[in-house]
C-alpha cells in the first residue's frame, strides 16, 4: 500500500469523524488514522457512540504491533482522563507511537491534557493540522463546550415571499415532501428540538425524527423541548406521547426573563447541563424572533418553497430590529435545491457590541 502524507491522513480522519455525527453526543465526533513508520495506513477509526471506544482505540486495535514507531493522526486532542473508557493518551504511549498529529485541542477541561501527557512521555506532538476543517466538522460540540450552551440551528419553512401560512391559517404543506424528509434527517443529527407553545397549540406537532413514508421512528430521538412559560401545553398534545423524551420548560422551572417569559439563556444553560450540544429551533416565529434578538442563533436553515401567498403570517416575528441598519446580517454558506424547494444555510455575522 502506498504511503500517505500526514495532511492526507488528517483529511481521511476528518471524513471518518463525520460518520459519528448525530450519534456521539454528548461526546464529540473524532476520527483517527494510524500510519506506520513508512507512512502506510495501518489503522483507522472513529468514535461511533457515547460510551463506545474512542477513535484512537479503534485504530490502535486494527494496527496492533504495526503502530510502534508510527504516527497517530487525530482530529481532536486525545483524551487524558478515565471516563466510560480509559485515557487515549495512555493507550497511544503503550502502543509505542512516535508522533501524534492533532487538528484541534480539546476545550473540555475534564478531558484535555492529552497533548501534555504525550509530550511528557517523549512523543512528538504537532497541533493545528487542517484545524479549520476539523473544527467545522465538530462545530456544534466545540462551540457548546467552549461557552457552556448548545449550538442552536434555527430552521424554518416559508414561501418565496417569506410567509409561513396562508391568510386563513392553512399551512399544510408549504414545502415539499423532499424538504420535509430533509428536516427529519436534520432532526436526527441534533440532541434537542425546540418549539414554542404557540406552535404546539396551533399545529400539535410530534417533533420526532422519523421516516415520513412509513412513520418509523429513528433509533435516536432528540429531546423534545416546548418553551411554555405558564404550562399551557395540553395534556393530550402529541409532544407528550411516549415516542421520545419531552421537557415542557416553564418559567417556574427555568426562570423568567424581564418579560415574564422563559429566560432563554437559562433554558440553554439547562439544556447544556442535560447533555444537549446541538439543538434545532423549529419555531415558531415569535420564539425564533426572541432567540435571534438575544443573539442565541448560530446557524439558520431556511426551506424556501417556490410559492407566493401575498398575505398570511411571516416566518419570523419581532427579532429586535426596527431599522435597516440593525438587520441581522447573514453569511450564506450553502444553497441546495431539495426537490422543488431551496434549502438555504447561513450563519449570523457577529454583531458589534
Ligand atoms: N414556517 C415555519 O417554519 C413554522 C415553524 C413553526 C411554527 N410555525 C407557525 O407558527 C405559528 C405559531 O407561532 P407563534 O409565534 O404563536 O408560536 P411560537 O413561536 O411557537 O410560540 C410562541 C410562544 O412561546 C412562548 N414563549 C416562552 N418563552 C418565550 C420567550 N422567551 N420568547 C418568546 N416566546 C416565548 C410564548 O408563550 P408563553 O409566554 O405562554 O409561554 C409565546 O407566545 C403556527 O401557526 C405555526 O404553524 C411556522
Amino acid at each position: 500500500m502506498a504511503s500517505v502524507s500526514v495532511d492526507e491522513a488528517m483529511r481521511r480522519a476528518i471524513t471518518l469523524a463525520a460518520r459519528g455525527l448525530g450519534t456521539t453526543s454528548p461526546n464529540p465526533v473524532v476520527g483517527c488514522v494510524l500510519l506506520d513508520p513508512d507512512g502506510e495506513i495501518v489503522g483507522e477509526g472513529f468514535h461511533a457512540y457515547a460510551g463506545g471506544p474512542h477513535a484512537e482505540i479503534v485504530a490502535l486495535a486494527q494496527a496492533g504491533k504495526r503502530a510502534r514507531g508510527g504516527t497517530a493522526v487525530v482530529t481532536l486532542e486525545p483524551c487524558d482522563h478515565t471516563g466510560r473508557t480509559g485515557p487515549c493518551s495512555h493507550a497511544l504511549i503503550a502502543a509505542g507511537v512516535a508522533r501524534v498529529v492533532i487538528a484541534v485541542p480539546d476545550p473540555n477541561p475534564v478531558a484535555s491534557g492529552g497533548a501534555a501527557t504525550l509530550r511528557a512521555a517523549g512523543i512528538e506532538v504537532t497541533t493545528g493540522v487542517r484545524a479549520e476543517e476539523a473544527e467545522a466538522g465538530n462545530i456544534a460540540w466545540l462551540t457548546s463546550m467552549r461557552r457552556g450552551w448548545p449550538y442552536v440551528i434555527w430552521k424554518y419553512a416559508a414561501t418565496l415571499d417569506g410567509r409561513s401560512a396562508a391568510a386563513d391559517g392553512s399551512s399544510m404543506w408549504i414545502t415539499s415532501e423532499a424538504a420535509r424528509i430533509d428536516v427529519h434527517a436534520l432532526r436526527g443529527t441534533v440532541d434537542a428540538v425546540i418549539a414554542g407553545v404557540g406552535t404546539v397549540l396551533a399545529d400539535d406537532p410530534r417533533l420526532t425524527a422519523r421516516n415520513l413514508r412509513d412513520g418509523t421512528l429513528a433509533i435516536r430521538q432528540p429531546l423534545r423541548v416546548v418553551v411554555d412559560s405558564s404550562g399551557r401545553t395540553p395534556a393530550d398534545a402529541r409532544v407528550r406521547d411516549g415516542a421520545a423524551r419531552t421537557w415542557i420548560a416553564t418559567a417556574a422551572e427555568v426562570g423568567a426573563g424581564p418579560d415574564g417569559r422563559v429566560d432563554l439563556p437559562a433554558l440553554l444553560a439547562e439544556l447544556h447541563h442535560r447533555g444537549v450540544r446541538a439543538a434545532l429551533l423549529e419555531g415558531g416565529p415569535r420564539l425564533a424572533g426572541a432567540f435571534l434578538a438575544a443573539g442565541l442563533v448560530d446557524k439558520v436553515v431556511g426551506y424556501v418553497a417556490p410559492k407566493l401567498l401575498g398575505a398570511g403570517p411571516t416566518a419570523l416575528l419581532d427579532a429586535g430590529v426596527t431599522t435597516i441598519a440593525d438587520a441581522i446580517d447573514l453569511e450564506l454558506t450553502d444553497v441546495t435545491q431539495v426537490g422543488p424547494d431551496l434549502r438555504i444555510t447561513a450563519l449570523p455575522r457577529k454583531r458589534e457590541a
